[in-house]
């Protein structure tokens, strides 16, 4: 299996399908990290050199060998106070005030199937397909009991990494940085690649090399935030999409997050995740234990391409959860871009008689619908269903619009509160707010403390009471504004109060999923703004950004489809020209690109030409023919939009024996050159059959030289081909 100890030289190897981890407890207890990457046999203690290092201090126990330094020595999990003056992973204060702390091996376990964390989102796998490592450190003075916990899923080169801590002693120490994973290289010299952006602009691609300093990025927002995901890939210079080694690590949680990649004096390397430490100080009182959020790692030698499709495939098995997990989800229309606030019960059901008519399945009723919310200003907090202005119940509603054969949705923003609210003059204190300081406003909304158990409880209840008035399908979960006013009433130290608050909101979300076993629940935070793994564990599909422009969004896309699969991207067609961009791109382009994603609609259908309905209509029954292709293939990124002048991607099916291919002409410029793209992940020595032309390929040609992409003259232009193998006596006949 994949876990080994060796007692001879304390190693412990990590087998993977294509990679081997191994780290090992030396002489003096420190647990050295040795090695990760292409899988190999062996014990790789020969990378470690010793060397007397000036201004590098020594342990104590090491008595007057200067040859060894916790500085310079690669390690598992380096603290601060042992003479490691690189970034640390772990960081504590003690009681008597001060910062060190001194970790050495004291016991481990290897059992089957992968550890699970309490309250905490995390990569799950059973018995035979998982193995746990855990290492128990312990600091004798501090009196605490670290434990790193690993969880290996060999068929997905997939490793799980993540910490325990238990205070054993009387007295109570502060967690000041806690990082889930780091990783120590020697000999090597990497790029990061790293995935900025901003508000209706998510996840643009960035690669940089790694020089000396350290390089980091994350988020102070208490959410992971449209500006840095909580997701990096650090990979050799030379790495390209198909070929070359790579390591991704991925954060599966939803708060403040830091990632760090630093080049120390020595040229080696130390990369780490995890919790964000500004705003972090948390309290552990003797026989607390705290979990750190776990950091998913996966290793490629067969470039960026191999490396995403790991994570796909993990993500879309042992991290998607519920009746939606393998299930193609309903086509949608949202009412946002349709009708914003100005909507009544009759107009939704209008547009609900327009959808099925084109054969949409599903009706979502976004913001407006509750309190006396007319505008982004008021009644956050006041779950209650505004009737006057629906003009009719919820039930009502949803039975009308199930009668039309429609599932219905609707959209709530629990963690929120509006000053002008019933809830907020009736609980202030609920909110987020520093005493005698006026808080700060984020579309004039503050944020409900849910650290308090009380809160969480009360919205709860007012949600439920929401999703029992009727037979509601699916649900969006909105979230926003960031978090800046970190003070909760009830808590005697305010550094737990973001970790806290991310508990409350799983805690939250947990129970809805176990409560509303069929209800589909879309992850949103104006748009992209929380689009992490740990979101994914309770919502299938995340609404990919507020920005629906086609063009824009192939960008977003591929920035995203680094880390997620296109099974949990939200994606819909709006209309033209685009409400963000003002832009005009062909509804069938638009087409083509939202089926790169849940696919939807976002706009008033009413508004439309009888052609462009048909349009619609058409594009729903493609859609129903690719999507348990585009659900369950593998997924292959032909160029880079930031840099070529089309978008094109690939969806191709496990057994190859067919593929998706579509492409977007981002730039058009007179006498165009012919693009020719090369093609991945076919069968070799097999031909494939291209679906409405029903010209035929060899797949070794198509992977090779290319397919011609014709030239289409305006601009925006979109091809969505679908190939199927075909046998070579079909050919001869
Ligand atoms: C956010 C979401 C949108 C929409 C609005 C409603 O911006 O991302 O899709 O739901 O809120 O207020």
């Amino acid at each position: 299996m994949g876990i080994l100890f060796d007692n001879t030289s304390k190693t412990f190897t990590l087998h993977t399908k294509c990679s081997t981890y191994q780290m090992k407890v030396d002489d003096y207890g420190f647990l050295l990290h040795l090695y990760y990457g292409r899988y190999t046999k062996g014990t790789l203690e020969y990378l470690l050199t010793y060397a007397d290092r000036g201004f590098s201090g020594n342990p104590y126990d090491l008595h007057n060998d200067r040859t060894y330094s916790m500085d310079v020595l690669p390690q598992e999990f380096p603290c601060r106070g042992i003479g490691d003056f690189r970034s640390p992973a772990f960081a504590i204060r003690n009681e008597d005030g001060s910062f060190n702390c001194d970790l050495r091996y004291r016991s481990h376990t290897i059992y089957n199937g992968k550890y699970k964390l309490s309250g905490l989102p995390a990569v799950y796998a059973k018995e035979e397909e998982a193995q746990t490592l855990e290492i128990v450190l312990e600091d004798s003075v501090s009196k605490i009991l670290v434990s790193l916990l690993y969880g290996v899923l060999p068929e997905y080169d997939i490793i799980t990494r993540s910490v325990k801590v238990v205070n054993f002693g009387e007295q109570k120490i502060y967690l000041e940085k806690i990082q889930s994973a780091c990783l120590d290289f020697v000999g090597k010299t990497f790029d990061l690649i790293h995935f900025y952006g901003r508000h209706a602009m998510e996840r643009n691609y960035q690669r940089i090399q790694i020089e000396h300093g350290s390089y980091v990025i994350g988020s102070r927002r208490g959410t992971s935030s449209h500006q840095y995901n909580p997701f990096m890939i650090l990979a050799d210079r030379e790495t390209t999409e198909d070929a070359g080694t790579c390591y991704a690590m991925s954060f599966v949680y939803s708060g403040g997050f830091k990632g760090e990649a630093e080049k120390d004096q020595y040229n080696q390397t130390r990369v780490q995740l995890g919790l964000q430490d500004e705003l972090f100080s948390y309290p552990l009182l003797p026989s607390e234990t705290f979990y750190a959020p776990e950091v998913v790692l996966t290793y490629s030698e067969e470039g960026l391409g191999k490396l995403s499709q790991n994570l796909h495939e993990c993500y879309r098995n042992h991290l998607c959860r519920g009746v939606y997990k393998n299930k193609i989800r309903p086509i949608l229309i949202n009412s946002w871009e349709a009708a914003y606030f100005n909507f009544t019960g009759e107009t939704i059901y209008e547009l609900a008689k327009e959808a099925a008519d084109v054969g949409i399945e599903l009706l979502v009723m976004d913001d407006g619908w509750f309190g006396n919310r007319e505008d982004d200003n008021s009644s956050l907090g006041d779950w209650q269903v505004n009737e006057t202005k629906l003009g009719m119940s919820l039930n009502t509603l949803i039975q009308k619009i199930n009668n039309l054969g429609l599932k219905f949705g609707i959209w709530v923003e629990p963690e929120m509160v509006s000053e002008d609210s019933e809830l907020y003059r009736k609980h202030p204190e609920w909110a987020l707010t520093i005493p005698n300081r006026k808080p700060v406003r984020g579309r004039n909304q503050l944020v409900l403390d849910f650290s308090r158990k009380e809160v969480v409880d009360a919205i709860y209840e007012q949600i439920c009471n929401i999703l029992d008035q009727g037979k509601i399908e699916y649900l969006k979960w909105d979230m926003n504004r960031s978090i800046t006013d970190v003070y909760s009433t009830l808590a005697t130290d305010q550094g737990k109060v973001l970790y806290d608050y991310m508990l409350g909101l799983y805690d939250f979300l947990e129970r809805l999923n176990q409560r509303y076993p069929e209800l589909l629940i879309e992850g949103c935070s104006g748009g992209g703004g929380r689009f992490d793994a740990g979101m994914l564990y309770y919502t299938p599909q995340i609404w990919c950004s507020d920005n629906t422009d086609a063009i824009d969004r192939i960008k977003i896309q591929y920035g995203t489809s680094f880390g997620y699969p296109v099974s949990m991207v939200g994606s819909h067609v709006s209309a033209v020209p685009n409400h963000q961009t003002k832009r005009s791109v062909p509804l069938f382009t638009r087409g083509v690109v939202a089926m790169a994603g849940t696919f939807g609609y976002e706009l008033d259908l009413k508004a439309l030409t009888k052609e462009e309905k048909e349009e619609i209509r058409q594009q729903i029954v493609q859609y129903h023919q690719f999507a348990p292709l585009i659900q369950n293939g593998l997924y292959y990124r032909l160029s880079n939009p930031f840099q070529e002048e089309i978008g094109a991607w690939q969806i191709v099916a496990k057994d190859q024996s067919e593929f998706l291919l579509s492409v977007v002409c981002l730039e058009i410029h007179g006498n165009m050159t012919t693009t020719y793209l090369r093609l991945k992940g076919l069968k070799k020595n097999q031909w494939y059959e291209e679906q409405s032309s029903k010209k035929i390929y060899p797949a070794q040609a198509l992977m090779e030289v290319g397919l011609p992409i014709p030239v289409q003259l305006g601009e925006y232009q979109a091809y969505q081909w679908h190939f199927v193998m075909i046998s070579e006596t079909e050919i001869k006949d």
